[in-house]
């Protein structure tokens, strides 16, 4: 038994945020962020936190799937920009959407988030734990950005992704999971604190900072490697996998890695432009992309890989089989 994703779902804010936007609140323009990132918009929540738009994701993966909430176990939701330290967003969502027979749970794993869910969920099926699940990637980084910081601010948006998974003999096939906490200060976002009151420490601001150029030589590094060790595992070439789903980071990462790899662009689909990088989200929001536009068949070979702050890295080696 492994999880194969049965239905898949995703929703953002309605807000467009374009670089010409942010030009006007940062030093920066829209032709150093095109050619630096790939990005040309985003979406900013204006009034809808992490749960809410994870909630409205997984009733559309529920409905893709054609199931209803009380048939999910299990509900697994990464994210790195939860609305509370708890109760968790997955808890938010199980009662947003009474899946009340479900165990709900969030993991911090940043924007290997939604591959950290994926791979964790079919390790419990192939347990025999569970049979059912919901898994979710959904942030709200907005609230946790810098919006003085142009190095980051252009970079990040907000949305939700979510999959469906059934226990089957088909599905996920490898997946491989790392981390690396010595790198923990490339990518940080501290916790809001109220200060202590026996050292007298101030009230703390929580934020996001990034040394980009350390992460996306990780990045560079990681995926590729990634990639190749699930192809060796699976013992399957290049040409039996139909698309390379990666987390949107950054056009010129995705490029580097396809390089790297000896493979055509064109097997790297891309929602980078009109989403930036929405962490955990990227990767259901683009298979979501994908499904939309009929670019996946029944028994298409694919690899997800994802990144992101601890550091972590993950990637999934699966065949499509909706419904
Ligand atoms: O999900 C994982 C999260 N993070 C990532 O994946 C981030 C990975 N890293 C990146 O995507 C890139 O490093 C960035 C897009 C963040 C930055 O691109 P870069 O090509 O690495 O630029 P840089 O940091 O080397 O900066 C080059 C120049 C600097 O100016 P000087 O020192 O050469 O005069 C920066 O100050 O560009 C400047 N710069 C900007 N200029 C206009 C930095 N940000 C901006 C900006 N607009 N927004």
């Amino acid at each position: 038994m492994t999880a194969r994703i049965a239905g898949i779902g995703a929703y953002v804010p309605e807000n467009i945020i374009t670089n010409d936007d942010l030009a006007r609140i940062v030093e920066t323009d829209d032709e150093w962020i095109q050619s630096r990132t790939g990005i040309a918009e985003r979406r900013i929540s204006s009034s809808e936190d992490t749960g809410m738009l994870a909630a409205e994701a997984a009733r559309r993966a529920l409905d893709a799937a054609g199931m209803c909430a009380e048939e999910i176990e299990l509900i697994i939701l990464g994210t790195s920009s939860p609305d509370n330290n708890y109760p968790s967003d997955a808890c938010m969502v199980q009662a947003a959407i009474g899946a009340v027979n479900a165990v709900a749970f969030d993991i911090s794993a940043a924007c290997a988030g939604f591959i950290f869910a994926l791979n964790l969920a079919a390790g419990l099926f192939q347990a025999g734990i569970y049979r059912t699940a919901l898994i979710i990637g959904a942030e709200t980084l907005s609230k946790v950005t810098d919006w003085t910081d142009r190095g980051t601010c252009i970079l990040f948006g907000d949305g939700a992704g979510a999959a469906v998974l059934k226990a089957d003999e088909t599905g996920v096939m490898e997946m491989l999971m790392g981390s690396d906490g010595t790198k923990g200060d490339a990518l940080k976002c501290t916790s809001r604190t109220l200060g202590n009151f026996l050292t007298g420490t101030e009230p703390r601001m929580g934020y996001m900072t990034m040394d980009g150029q350390e992460v996306f030589r990780f990045a560079v590094k990681k995926v590729p490697e990634s990639i190749e060790i699930l192809l060796k595992r699976s013992g399957m070439s290049r040409e039996e996998i139909r698309y390379y789903v990666l987390h949107q980071a950054n056009r010129r990462i995705i490029e580097a890695a396809a390089r790297k790899l000896g493979e055509p662009l064109g097997k790297f689909p891309m929602t980078i432009e009109r989403f930036g990088n929405t962490s955990s989200a990227s990767i259901p929001l683009l298979l979501n992309d994908m499904v939309e536009k009929q670019m996946l068949k029944p028994g298409d070979k694919i690899i997800l890989s994802g990144f992101g702050a601890g550091m972590t890295w993950g990637a999934a080696l699966l065949e499509w089989q909706p419904g």
